[in-house]
């Protein structure tokens, strides 16, 4: 493992148990993420992209295979061995409105980890909770209020200070802004990358949004069918694909109506509606 990398997957494989047997979700996929930098995974829906993230964060227990996070293998750890491990691996889940307690005001819900990290007293929790609502870019109005009183972008930004409340060392990002409008998405963007400059933390990100990988990841791998198809620095990648399936991606992103059932808005990126679109390649592959 190089010096830098602060999470190593080595021959991931996840085998989920079926009616006849077991379905191989993941096979055999290795990627290394270095301290403070972003990898993003793309690839199509049922790919394993969300079986990775959650094996990452053992929501899963890995059939085979390492997962090193800063010098600890955690893929075949038992709950105790896991539990203090749990807090430097978070994860940050599509759906904002089923992530929180709705009967919890936001400065509960974000100080509920802190209570958890051993901070025995109420009033510096409160104190700490405040300056992570802060920090994700919310008025000191929102710390009393419950989730259904907040819009999407708003609940994403307190799962984001919940998150952080447990100082992580890698925050999994699985379809994070695919749910929010295409503002309120670069909106997110630009805060997980803000809190990026400004801690160091180490970001997995799972997007099928092709802008959104661009912005934010310096490394991505493709998956497709369970297996990783292709990986390298993310510009060289999404610029000259070697693999049919990412050219085919890269090809539906370009195009929004080619990607059945979803609203072209939802396809832009912030950074394409910055840059002028690169050429759709028109060639023989699929
Ligand atoms: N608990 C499970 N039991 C059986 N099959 C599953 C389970 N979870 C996911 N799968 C299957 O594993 C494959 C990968 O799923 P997933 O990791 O959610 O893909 P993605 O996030 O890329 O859409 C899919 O074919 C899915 O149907
Ligand atoms: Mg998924």
């Amino acid at each position: 493992m190089t010096e830098d990398a602060l999470l190593e997957v080595d021959g991931l494989v996840v085998d989920y148990p079926v009616a006849h047997g077991v379905f191989r979700a993941v096979d055999d996929v290795s990627f290394t993420v270095r301290r403070g930098g972003t990898l993003a995974i793309v690839g199509e829906s049922g790919c394993g992209k969300s079986t990775i993230a959650r094996s990452i964060v053992r929501l899963v227990k890995p059939t085979a295979g390492r997962i090193v996070v800063g010098g600890t293998d955690i893929a075949r750890l038992s709950e105790k061995q896991l539990r203090p491990m749990r807090t430097r691996v978070q994860m940050i889940f599509q759906d904002p409105y089923g992530s929180l307690d709705p009967h919890l005001s936001a400065q509960e819900i974000v100080a509920e980890p802190l209570r958890v990290r051993g901070m025995r007293d109420k009033r510096a929790r409160a104190k700490e909770a405040a300056t992570l609502i802060d920090q994700v870019g919310l008025p000191a109005t929102a710390l009393e209020r419950r989730p259904p009183e907040f819009s999407g972008g708003q609940r994403q930004r307190i799962g984001i200070a919940r998150a952080l409340a447990s100082k992580p060392d890698l925050l999994v990002c699985d379809e994070a802004t695919s749910a929010l409008d295409v503002s309120v998405q670069a909106q997110v963007l630009a805060l997980l990358m803000k809190i990026q400059a400004e801690t160091g933390l180490t970001y997995v990100v799972i997007s099928h949004n092709l802008g959104v990988v661009r912005e934010i990841s310096e490394e991505i791998i493709v998956m497709s069918e369970g297996r990783l198809v292709e990986s390298g620095p993310t510009r060289k990648v999404l610029a000259a694909p070697d693999h049919p399936y990412t050219r085919a991606l890269r090809r539906a992103a370009l195009d929004p109506t080619a990607i059945h059932g979803r609203k072209p808005r939802e396809l832009v990126a912030p950074s394409a509606m910055r840059l002028p679109a690169a050429p759709v390649q028109r060639g023989t592959d699929r």
